[in-house]
């Protein structure tokens, strides 16, 4: 052990049921006086958004512009919004897309460069600083933990792929997680996000790398999950399975400071030329991904059986699937056989597979798109 490392965890979380009504006196204490609400265009109509409004001291500029994989476009938008409205300070108030949308448009308020100068990829979050208006993040699904995580994914007009930004800055100054604003989350988007929080989970653990703190909330994450994903898309009033998943997706964003796996190179182009929801493709991808990780991970997976009490960890994944109505074949979803090659392309560009377990190049890559189609 001759290298050093560096560990953070440094997100305020306000947790649990009723945590939304401390809205106001967080927004208080932060000095915010006008604060632009970030949402995307479904959300901005369901009650779940009233309420999320209802505990702000008074009516605030609303952005609801955001796409369902937020692309350039609509940072530029909400920039647009927050400067005419003379905004301070940001509230977002959704899933993963609105609250990476207001984490780029924050960014974009002080830092004026293209959004593309920022790219992980060419160590763009150097030039990330703590220049930015305050952020409260109040999640409406379980799964992305984008309110706890440190990166922004937006698909950039210069890379035509869904690009992460990344820094310990871009971390909402608080996630206000209350697991009461998920319950009226339809069974699909439930099982979609919440095995996004699964496969978060799941991916860190198994990351390469030296992260013992990581690996220790990844596992705890990938327990909640497991016992709770099915009850919450069975019983979408069950306070005890929504409040698991919930936890369940901070942690897993928390642990996947460590790095991700296969599954999320794999996913992401997925999204943007399948456009296919981000955690279907996640689990639609897990068990093949995890067949092909077998080799390498065997410590791992005997722990892996234990939380999910099998001794085969790939069909157990396809059977959870299965339980909570996610269908097993990339085509069920409209991915053709012409969509792979271009898919491959991106996917190769994708970091997240650099973390994977088992080296994945091309060919392994394109063997399982063409094995879950
Ligand atoms: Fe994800």
């Amino acid at each position: 052990m001759n290298q050093v490392y560096t560990f953070s965890f440094p997100t305020t979380i306000i947790f649990g049921v009723g945590a939304v009504s401390t809205l106001a006196e967080q927004m208080r204490t932060r000095g915010m006086k006008r604060p632009l609400v970030v949402t995307d265009r479904a959300l901005v109509t369901l009650p779940v958004f009233a309420e999320i409004q209802k505990a702000m001291p008074s009516d605030f500029p609303v952005f609801s512009g955001v796409d369902p994989n937020p692309r350039e476009k609509n940072v530029h938008d909400g920039l647009a919004a927050y400067r005419e409205s003379k905004c301070d300070s940001l509230v977002a108030a959704g899933g993963g897309s609105a609250i990476d949308a207001a984490k780029a448009i924050r960014l974009a308020v002080t830092h004026t460069r293209p959004l593309v100068d920022y790219d992980d990829v060419k160590n763009g979050g150097d030039l990330i600083t703590a220049n930015l208006p305050p952020l409260l993040a109040v999640p409406t699904t379980a799964g992305t933990g984008s309110d706890v995580g440190r990166s922004t994914v937006i698909t950039l007009d210069a890379t035509q792929r869904k690009t992460v930004l990344f820094s310990p800055y871009l971390i909402p100054s608080a996630s206000i997680s209350d697991p009461a604003l998920t319950v009226d989350m339809p069974a699909k988007i439930t099982a979609g996000t919440g095995m996004d929080a699964f496969t978060h989970n799941f991916e860190a653990y198994l990351a390469v790398g030296y992260h013992p703190m990581c690996d220790a909330i990844a596992v705890e994450g990938l327990r909640l999950a497991w016992s709770s994903i099915e009850r919450a898309v069975t019983h979408p009033q069950n306070l005890t399975a929504r409040t698991n998943m919930m936890m369940s997706a901070i942690m897993g964003a928390t642990a996947f400071q460590k790095g991700l796996g296969a599954v999320h190179s794999l996913s992401h182009p997925l999204s943007t030329i399948g456009r296919m929801h981000h955690g279907t493709s996640n689990a639609v991808l897990l068990p093949a991904v995890t067949e092909f990780n077998t080799p390498a991970i065997p410590e791992h997976l005997k722990v892996l059986e234990q939380i999910m009490g099998t001794t085969n960890v790939p069909n157990a994944l396809r059977e959870l699937n299965q339980r909570v109505g996610i269908d097993p074949r990339l085509r069920d979803y409209g991915i053709t056989e012409e969509m792979i090659e271009p898919m491959l392309v991106k996917a190769m560009e994708d970091g997240c597979r650099l973390s994977n377990p088992r080296p994945c190049g091309e060919a392994e890559m394109r063997a399982i798109y063409r094995q879950v189609l």
